[in-house]
């Protein structure tokens, strides 16, 4: 046996204990079976904490080559499979500590001078959680880019807009679509704004006061590219917000997705007709040989409960803990690494989906004639005839009344009929009453009238160049 106490940590801490943990304990509190996904922040961490020491003159220099030679051998052993991960070294800083000390010797023992575990994992979750960020962040790019490609295409395509799921007034598809755009949009400035918090370095803090060796924080920050410090060593080990951030984030994101996704699942159904998604997007019935199933949408729907729910748990993980460090924290990362997960294959498969998605413009214009859609036209042109908005709204209701009695939309009511229920109606009133003339109508900035539309592409694109 080595005389390296890490070694030896299944049989007790230090000589301060007198009896080994159970197999069931060492099981439990164990978290190197999830946790040494960090192992390249750690090591990372490790490395910059170790070049400090040195130029500080803490450690000397021969102890900085020797550990950056066995953190070299450890990065190979790991990228190869090699490294062997033992449950009783706990969580991967001991077992990385350990078998550094294995390798090079008394260098290794000294790495964690100046240092806690408390320290090093707020440290090794901060960064890796930024990795993670940077690589979120252009998916979100490229889902809200398949909406905007999609949308181009279908500004003169009519859809019924709804309200309470019940026809409303006609907007252009691509009027629909881009408001999930924004949506994404605002997922990405939040995104970016949680990353300002994720980015500040804990690592000096140690286990909770701060430490009593000539530390250069500032320079072990900037190695690692941290925008600076966490100032409050207490703070530092012990809070956890910015993972919450993240992780509110990526709810509001998912049940983003998740009602992008419902409206492709509703659009797909045989009612609705509006779309088809591609087959390798959807599922076959084992019982039922008519069906396709869109699948992945509902799955991304559903996802989206998962990730909120984790943002439950983690919320209430910190929730009574005092100040600093408990053990608590080592469930921060389950949830974490699984919301990271979900969210970046939820973004890349929904981008996918959309860019092949087909559309069927004739179901969608069928849909917004079924519904009195131009109703709110018609009262307006009264309004434009000199009726005040609400006695227009009264006679418009009773046309409506009338129409659906015939069976027959609004602008095929005749001239005479329609005159009925103001004098004022002339034979202008049928371009009103069309999808079109509605459309082009709104053209209020934001509004769906397909300049506006074109002109609301034209900055999405510019900003997602
Ligand atoms: N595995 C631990 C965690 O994830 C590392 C920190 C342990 N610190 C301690 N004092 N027990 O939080």
């Amino acid at each position: 046996m080595s005389d390296n106490p890490l070694d030896n940590k299944s049989k007790a801490w230090s000589a301060l204990f007198s009896e080994p943990m159970s197999e069931l304990v060492q099981r439990y509190t164990a978290s190197v079976g999830f946790d040494q996904r960090l192992w390249r922040a750690d090591i990372d961490g490790s490395l910059a904490h170790a070049r400090m020491l040195a130029a500080q003159q803490i450690i000397g220099p021969n102890d900085l080559a020797d550990i950056e030679r066995g953190m070299a051998q450890i990065v190979s052993d790991i990228e190869s499979g090699a490294f062997e991960w033992k449950l009783e070294l706990e969580d991967v800083h001991l077992n990385i500590e350990a078998r550094l000390t294995q390798l090079v010797g008394d260098a290794g023992k000294r790495l964690h001078t100046g240092r806690s575990r408390n320290d090093q994992v707020a440290t090794d979750v901060r960064l890796w959680l930024r990795g993670e960020i940077d690589q979120l962040a252009p998916l979100l790019v490229g889902m809200q880019r398949a909406l905007v490609d999609v949308a181009a295409a279908h500004t003169e395509t009519v859809m019924p807009g709804f309200t309470h799921l019940q026809v409303a007034q006609p907007v252009s598809f691509a009027h629909h679509l881009l408001a999930y755009v924004e949506m994404f949009a605002r997922d990405g400035e939040r995104l970016a704004d949680a990353r300002k918090r994720v980015n500040r370095m804990p690592l000096g803090a140690a286990a909770l006061a701060g430490t009593s060796y000539p530390l250069d924080r500032e320079a072990v920050a900037h190695a690692l590219g941290f925008d600076g410090v966490c100032f409050n060593s207490l703070d530092a080990v012990s809070d956890r917000d910015f993972a919450l951030e993240f992780s509110a984030f990526a709810s509001i994101c998912m049940v983003h997705v998740s009602r992008l996704a419902e409206e492709l699942v509703l659009w797909m159904s045989q009612n609705f007709g509006f779309i088809d998604l591609a087959d390798r997007y959807c599922t076959g019935s084992s019982i039922m040989p008519q069906k396709r199933n869109p699948d992945v949408a509902e799955l991304a729907r559903g996802k989206s409960g998962r990730v909120v729910g984790h943002l439950m748990g983690l919320i209430t993980l910190m929730k009574g803990q005092p100040l600093t460090y408990n053990k608590d924290n080592q469930e921060d990362k389950e949830p974490l690494f699984d919301t990271v997960d979900t969210v970046r294959d939820t973004l890349r498969i929904m981008a996918e989906m959309v860019a092949g998605i087909q559309v069927k413009a004739d179901a969608m214009e069928r849909a917004a004639l079924k519904g009195y859609a131009t109703a709110t036209d018609l009262a307006d042109y009264l309004v434009k005839k000199g009726l005040p908005f609400r006695d227009a709204h009264e006679a418009v209701a009773h046309a409506v009344k009338v129409a659906i009695q015939q069976g027959v939309d609004l602008s095929q009511l005749p001239l005479s009929t329609l005159q009925g229920f103001h004098a004022s109606i002339g034979p202008d009133v049928f371009e009103v009453l069309s999808l079109r003339g509605s459309l082009n109508a709104r053209n209020v900035l934001g509004g769906t009238a397909p300049a506006q539309v074109r002109a609301q592409i034209a900055r999405h694109r510019a900003r997602l160049a």
